[in-house]
């Protein structure tokens, strides 16, 4: 029996005050790709990530751990950092690279809103790859729920707010839920007009166009995939894990 209570949505990191999600359960999306890449990381075997605000914050984790236990992982506006071991690709989090490893992870929205929901009673990692694990987890919780969209610098993202409609419809089998706050409801609603063409969509969205020249258009394939990945990454006490059943 569901569980289905009030959903929000925001828009991006600075659409939120740390108050919103107070007690609440959250789940971080960014499609393109801070989320995605957790997710393949993950699913792919490494033990943790730990999401930091910044290059700073990063250093002074590494600096308490043995070099060739973690790497650092992230990007600054789409390109990998200097020094890093990895950048924000997916397809770099490969099972021969990542396998036990703990992942240091800095990138310019996704690690922010991460750790700008600490308030938050439960937060996890979700994008198109594990949308059925997340809609599963949203159907046994207590909790209202607020769905995040990492966005850009302050602004809407196309992909994140897609993909939180997405999980919406299938919250309901394509219906809207009954208790949708307004930003669900727009982000439900962008879902009805553009879902039978996600991947097209994204494409056509200007975090695709900003990456484009950057990264492989595989990136954006890869982070389209519906239902590719079995994880449900959960963060405790600031570090990411796959939530064990
Ligand atoms: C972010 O955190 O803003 C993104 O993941 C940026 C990116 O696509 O690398």
């Amino acid at each position: 029996m569901s569980k289905l209570g009030i959903i929000d949505v925001y828009f991006s990191v600075q659409g939120f005050q740390e108050d919103d999600v107070r007690g609440k359960t959250v789940v971080i999306i960014d499609v393109l790709r801070a989320s995605s890449s957790m997710i393949q990381a993950l699913n792919q075997g490494a033990q943790k990530v730990i999401p930091v605000e910044d290059m700073a914050a990063a250093g002074r984790i590494a600096q308490t751990m043995e070099p060739g236990d973690y790497l650092l992982c992230g990007e600054k506006d789409g390109i990998k950092i200097d020094g890093y071991h990895l950048g924000n690709s997916p397809l770099e989090y490969t099972k021969e690279v990542v396998q036990n490893k703990t992942l240091i992870f800095n990138t310019t929205n996704g690690t922010k809103a991460i750790k700008k929901a600490a308030l938050a009673n439960q937060i996890y990692i979700g994008t198109f790859l594990n949308m059925s694990q997340i809609v599963n987890m949203i159907h046994e919780c207590d909790d209202e729920v607020v769905l995040i969209c990492s966005g850009w610098r302050g602004k809407q993202s196309l992909e994140d707010t897609l993909c939180a409609g997405a999980i919406l419809s299938e919250l309901s089998a394509g219906k809207a839920p009954t208790k949708l706050k307004d930003g669900a409801k727009i982000a439900y609603a962008l879902y009805q007009q553009y879902g039978d063409f996600v991947l097209d969509t994204v494409f056509h969205s200007d975090h695709a166009y900003r990456l484009r020249d950057m990264v492989s258009e595989d990136d954006i394939s890869f982070c389209c995939q519906t239902n590719t990945h079995e994880v449900l990454p959960y963060m405790k006490e600031g570090i990411i894990s796959v939530k064990k059943n």
